[in-house]
């Protein structure tokens, strides 16, 4: 996490940091902070987001033509002004992404020579370091690689000195980080997608790399020092909004549900060639948080269409699994930002045991799109509210259409049937804008209070059900901090049952098929404690719970041909639609809730 901006291009660099770390934000917002060098170093820094770091320098402003900027996600330490980056001393200021896991002997060691630091931070080891190699002779290029090889774990650093005002140092190990030279300035992101406009082609540093930033000109050296040749790629265009108002990128993006999904499943139709899971053995789907909602909902798929055995593993849990994954005959990783590091790792870890990888993600430049063997891409467009949501629709997009081609491929369907089921998937967009546009405003109203007013909460469902509930489950304790148990609904008399009473909301996930009867005698139960019901499905479904007291968010009508994908579409739609019309009515922002960041890079 945290996002870092770096200029060199001769112009005032505050308001070109600012514009860099507002596209950076997502990365997190705890705190946020940038260093200008005029002569000397100016920095200005508090714990806050970008637009407050933006107040901060209208009213005291910096100036200086070369900078570097963070915005923070913290590791280490609170989100205080202190804590916030750039960390100055000495005339060395740094911003640092990562996690620096060998802080506390570094700085023992330092404070033996006198060193006193201001916080109990990792990073701000790193200029006392680099310090410290200076007053020992080395150049400040050989210092900073030496203050890097001492460090273990991860790190992406921009640094900037006192005594070079025209050069910018940039260094990476675990931790992404781009660099960008035009004919004047030169610059450094943490992605590239932050440079729009600012110079046309990025390169991205390899691991170990550290790179020189001048105006125009970059010189790249790999881990050993040797220079290197830079691979330059086009900066994909700027396809972030600025947008104002709490909730404000979470609404826009699930009213951008229909188009995400009518894109990404145009671009699988664009895909030749088998999937490769077609050949048999075990699937292994991996992800964190929503993605792997989806992922367990496309294990369904898999199964019912394709016969495919399908297990899906959360991405920090797997990495402690080597024989599970080593025995998978492929693994597909799910991935909004295709930086989630667990989810990264995974990935890693199949490719050195050989096990073939597939990465299902959005951020086409991403580091996950670049090592995964295969890509299936989702087309939502840039993600900016915290929360997962039209990238979860399209991630159930490429698992529904991945299903069906499976299925064709080892005989589980006929090509004709396959085609029928795969046009029939064309109606997703069309009838997911009725299920946006359609809700019922009142029954939607009536549940968001009782969900506000509560103070825990519990989301049911059975088989793809069960899925959802989790993902209502997650949405409501991360957008509207409203503590919501997950539980499928045949384990609930199985010891969750105990938390029933009066003012504990239970949300039920309810799609017809054969798993409802059973549903229904658990709601019944429910009921019978007192707890108020919001039930969430299909008019079948709901029908079938006619004679229990509860509140009703019907999905509208839609063709059997596509209701199997449909339905856990629509309903996921409005779980999240509901966690953040809580999260807003509890006066809460739920595009930037408090201690998440949209990209999540340490394990
Ligand atoms: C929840 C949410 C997160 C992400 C998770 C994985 O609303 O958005 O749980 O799904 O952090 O992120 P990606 O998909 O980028 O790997």
């Amino acid at each position: 996490m945290c996002g870092i901006f770096g200029t060199i291009n001769g112009s005032d660099a505050a308001p070109v940091l600012l514009d860099g770390l507002g596209r950076l934000d997502y990365r997190g917002y705890d705190s946020a902070g940038l260093a200008v060098l005029d002569k000397t170093i100016a920095v200005r820094k508090l714990g806050g987001s970008v637009d407050a770091l933006a107040s901060l320098i209208r009213v005291r402003p910096a100036e200086g033509r070369v900078g570097i900027a963070h915005t923070r996600w913290a590791t280490h330490g609170a989100a205080t002004s202190e804590n916030a980056h750039p960390h100055v001393f000495d005339g060395i200021a740094v911003v640092h992404n990562g996690v620096i896991e060998n802080h506390d002997a570094i700085r023992t060691r330092l404070q033996q020579d006198g060193h006193e630091f201001q916080t109990s931070t990792d990073s701000e080891v790193l200029p006392h370091l680099i310090s410290h190699h200076r007053r020992r002779g080395q150049s400040a290029v050989v210092a900073v690689q030496s203050a890097l090889g001492e460090v273990h774990g991860s790190y992406a650093v921009a640094v900037l000195m006192e005594d070079i005002p025209d050069l910018l140092i940039a260094g990476r190990r675990g931790s992404p980080l781009v660099v960008g030279h035009d004919e004047d300035g030169g610059y450094i992101a943490s992605d590239p997608a932050a440079l729009a406009g600012y110079c046309a082609q990025y390169a991205a540093l390899g691991e170990g790399a550290l790179a020189l930033v001048a105006r125009g000109a970059v010189l790249v050296m790999d881990q050993t020092g040797a220079a290197e040749t830079p691979r330059w790629q086009q900066v994909p265009s700027l396809t972030t909004v600025r947008r104002t108002g709490a909730g404000a990128h979470m609404a826009a993006e699930l009213a951008e549900i229909p188009a995400a999904v009518a894109a990404t499943l145009a671009a699988a139709d664009r895909r030749v060639g088998r999937t490769g899971l077609e050949a048999g053995g075990t699937v292994l789907l991996t992800a964190c948080g929503s993605s792997r909602h989806a992922a367990a909902i496309g294990a369904h798929w898999l199964e019912h269409w394709a016969g495919v055995p399908t297990r899906v593993e959360i991405a920090s849990e797997l990495l402690h699994r080597p024989t599970l994954l080593a025995e998978a005959a492929h693994l597909v990783a799910l991935s909004q930002s295709g930086e989630t590091a667990d989810t990264l790792a995974v990935v890693r870890m199949a490719a050195a045991a050989s096990v073939p990888t597939a990465a299902i993600v959005n951020v086409a430049h991403s580091q996950m799109a670049r090592e995964a063997g295969t890509v299936w891409p989702t087309l939502a467009g840039a993600e900016q509210a915290v929360a997962a949501t039209k990238s979860f629709a399209s991630q159930l997009a490429v698992l529904a259409r991945l299903s069906l081609d499976v299925a064709e491929a080892r005989g589980t369907l006929s090509p004709v049937e396959a085609v029928f089921r795969r046009r029939a998937l064309e109606r997703l967009p069309s009838w997911l804008g009725q299920v946006l546009d359609g809700v019922d405003h009142d029954a939607l109203s009536e549940a968001v209070k009782v969900l506000a007013r509560a103070r825990t909460a519990l989301a049911i469902g059975r088989d793809i059900g069960a899925e959802i509930a989790a993902e209502a489950a997650l949405k409501l304790a991360e957008l509207a901090y409203l503590p919501t148990l997950a539980v499928p609904a045949g384990e609930l008399k199985h010891g969750p049952i105990a938390l029933l009473e009066p003012g504990v909301p239970v949300i039920a996930i309810l799609i017809h098929g054969p798993t409802l009867a059973k549903q229904v005698v658990s709601l019944e139960e429910v009921a019978a404690r007192g707890a108020g019901l919001i039930l969430i499905g299909d008019d079948a479904a709901l029908t079938a719970t006619h004679g229990i007291a509860a509140l009703r968010l019907p999905l509208p009508p839609v063709a059997d041909a596509v209701a199997w994908a449909a339905l856990p579409l629509g309903v996921g739609v409005i779980v999240q639609r509901l966690a953040m019309m809580t999260a807003l009515a509890r006066g809460l922002n739920p595009d930037r809730p408090r201690n998440l960041a949209k990209s999540v890079t340490v394990e």
